[in-house]
C-alpha cells in the first residue's frame, strides 16, 4: 500500500511540537508492518540540505506550478528519516518557506501552504507515483483530500486514491479569504454561507479537509468524542458529529528509540525501572543546570511545553505562590510562546530564584534531561488532543499530574491511596484551587516512597512504542480505501 504522508513537520529537520514527532515516528511504525511511505515536508530555511545529507533531485529540476493565480517553480530535495528507508520529499521554494520561522501571520501564510500542497501532487505526478493513500495533517494539509477529488482528478494517476485527515489540534484551522479558493484549484461554487469550503465567511483549510476526507483521525479516543461536541470542537463540531462513523481516535505513540532513559545521550546517566537510583543523577544535574540549589527530598517538578493557552497555565498563575510557600518544591520550566505565559515565568523565576529555574527558548536536549531528572511532570492543559510529554514522563519514571481530558485522560490513571492503582495524578474540574489540591496531593504522595515507587514503577512498565497505533492506522487506510 502507497502513502503519501504530507506534514508541515517532521523530526528531526523541523519541530515546534507534538505533529512533529509523529511524523518522525508513525511513517518509519508503517513501513515495518509493510506498508511503502513517503513523506512529503517543506525545505524551510532551518533545515541545512547538508546536515542532513539530503540529496538534490535533479531529474525534477525547476517544476512548475500552475495554481491558477500565480506561478511558481521549485526544486525538489530526498532524503530518508534517521534510521530507516523511509523516504522524504523536501519542497524547495525559497520564496514561502525561508521566514524567519516555521509558521508566520504573514499575508501569505495561507498561500504557502497550498502551494505546498500543489507541489506534493507535482512530485507524485513527476514521479509517476500512485498513492493508494494520501495521509494529511492539520489545516497545512488539509486541502489534499478535496484537491484529489476536484483538482487532480483528471489524472489517472490519482484514480482509486484514498484519503485520510489527521487532526492533530482542532484550534488552529487555517481560515483565509475566499480568493484562495482559486488558488487552491477549487470550484468556487463550493464557496456559498454554510458551504463544504465555507467557515463564518472565511475559506476554512479545515473545514475542508473534515468534509472532503474519506476518513478522518485524531490523535487519542477522548479527543476524538471531545471534539464532536461544542466545548472542545471549535466550530467544527457539528459537521464532525455528520461524519462519526468516520472519526476515529488513535492514541500517539512515542518514539523509544529518541525517547528511552536506558539509551538517551542527553542525560548525565542513563536508567530503567531497576536502576532507578540513577535518577537521582539526572536529578542532580537538572536542577544545577537550572541553576537551582540541589537537595536530594525536595520534590522537583518539570514543565517543557509551547506556551499556548490551550496549555493551561492560567490555571497555575494564582495558586504557585501559594504551593511555594507552603510546601517545599522546585520547578524547572522550559517553553516559549505567548508574552503573557512567559512574563509569569520571568515573574516567578525573579521572585524565587532557588525554586523556580526556567529557559524561556527551545531545547531539545534540556527537554530531555528535564524528562530525566524531574519527580513529576505538570501538564494542566485546557485541551490536549494527545500530548506527548506525559508519555515520555511515564517513560522516565516522571510521575505526571494532569488535567483530565484529551490524550491526558487516556493515558494517566490518577493514583488513589485505596485502590493503591494509578500512574499519575488527574483532576477534572478546571480551576486553579482545583490544580493546587492536586500538585498537593501529589507532594503528600511523595513522600510515601512505597507508594510513589510503585506509581512510578507502573508507569515505566507501559507500552507507549508506535507498534499498536500503526496497526490500527493500517486498519484506517484500508477502511478508506473502501469508500472510494
Ligand atoms: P504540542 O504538539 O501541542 O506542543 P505535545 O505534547 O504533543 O504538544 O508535543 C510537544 C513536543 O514538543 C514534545 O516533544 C516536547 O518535548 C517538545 N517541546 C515543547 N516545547 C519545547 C521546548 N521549549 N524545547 C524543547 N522541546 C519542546
Ligand atoms: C498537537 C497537539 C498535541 C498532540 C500533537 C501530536 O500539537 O496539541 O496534543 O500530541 O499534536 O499529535
Amino acid at each position: 500500500m502507497n502513502i503519501c504522508f504530507a506534514t508541515s513537520e517532521c523530526v528531526p529537520f523541523v519541530k515546534t511540537g507534538g505533529l512533529a514527532d509523529v511524523s518522525g515516528a508513525l511513517p518509519k511504525a508503517l513501513a515495518q508492518i509493510g506498508c511503502n511511505v513517503k513523506v512529503f515536508v517543506p525545505l524551510y530555511q532551518s533545515i541545512h540540505t547538508d546536515k542532513y545529507d539530503l540529496i538534490f533531485a535533479s531529474d525534477l529540476y525547476n517544476t512548475q506550478i500552475d495554481a491558477d493565480t500565480y506561478h511558481r517553480h521549485f526544486n525538489t530535495w530526498y532524503g530518508k528519516l534517521p534510521d530507516s528507508d523511509v523516504e522524504v520529499y523536501f519542497v524547495d521554494c525559497p520564496g514561502y518557506f525561508h521566514r524567519s520561522s516555521t509558521y508566520t501571520n504573514d499575508m501569505d501564510e495561507g498561500e504557502r501552504f497550498i502551494f505546498f500542497n500543489h507541489a506534493v501532487f507535482s512530485i507524485m505526478q513527476r514521479y509517476n507515483w500512485h498513492p493508494d493513500i494520501i495521509h494529511c495533517n492539520d489545516w497545512q494539509t488539509s486541502l489534499m483530500p478535496a484537491m484529489a477529488k476536484h483538482r487532480y482528478n483528471w489524472d489517472s494517476l490519482f484514480q482509486g486514491t484514498a484519503s485520510v485527515l489527521s487532526i492533530h489540534n482542532i484550534g488552529y484551522q487555517g481560515r483565509y479569504g475566499q480568493h484562495y479558493v482559486h488558488s487552491a484549484g477549487l470550484p468556487q461554487d463550493f464557496f456559498y454561507p454554510g458551504g463544504p469550503v465555507e467557515y463564518h465567511g472565511s475559506f476554512s483549510f479545515m473545514k475542508t479537509g473534515v468534509v472532503f476526507a474519506d476518513a478522518i483521525s485524531t490523535v487519542s479516543p477522548t479527543y476524538a468524542q471531545e471534539i464532536q461536541t461544542p466545548s472542545f470542537g471549535e466550530g467544527l463540531d457539528g459537521i464532525l458529529r455528520t461524519r462519526s462513523q468516520d472519526v476515529w481516535g488513535i492514541l500517539n505513540g512515542i518514539d523509544t528509540t529518541d525517547w528511552n532513559p536506558s539509551l538517551d545521550p542527553h542525560i548525565a546517566s542513563t536508567f530503567d525501572a531497576s536502576s532507578l537510583e540513577k535518577k537521582l543523577i539526572n536529578k542532580k544535574a537538572v536542577v544545577e543546570e537550572m541553576g537551582l540549589p540541589y537537595r536530594e527530598e525536595t520534590p522537583v517538578i518539570g514543565i517543557i511545553s509551547r506556551f499556548a493557552n490551550q496549555k493551561g497555565f492560567d490555571l497555575l498563575k494564582p495558586v504557585l505562590e501559594n504551593i511555594l510557600y507552603h510546601h517545599d518544591v522546585q520547578f524547572v520550566v522550559l517553553g516559549s510562546g505567548e508574552q503573557h505565559i512567559e512574563d509569569f515565568f520571568n515573574w516567578a523565576h525573579t521572585a524565587h530564584p532557588d525554586r523556580v529555574g526556567i529557559y524561556i527558548g527551545y531545547n531539545n536536549g534540556l527537554a530531555h534531561r528535564i524528562e530525566a531528572g524531574s519527580d513529576m511532570f505538570l501538564m494542566p492543559s485546557a485541551y490536549e488532543p494527545c500530548g506527548l510529554n506525559q508519555m515520555y514522563s511515564l517513560n522516565y519514571g516522571t510521575v505526571p499530574i494532569v488535567h483530565k481530558i484529551g490524550g491526558l485522560a487516556d493515558t494517566v490513571q490518577d493514583y488513589h491511596e485505596h485502590h493503591g492503582k494509578g500512574n499519575g495524578f488527574s483532576f477534572y474540574e478546571f480551576s486553579p484551587h482545583v490544580l493546587r489540591d492536586t500538585i498537593v496531593r501529589a507532594l503528600a504522595v511523595y513522600h510515601d516512597k512505597e507508594a510513589w515507587n510503585a506509581i512510578v514503577q507502573r508507569g515505566m512498565a507501559q507500552d507507549f512504542t508506535w507498534e499498536n497505533s500503526a496497526n490500527i492506522y493500517k486498519e484506517l487506510y484500508e477502511y478508506a480505501a473502501g469508500k472510494v
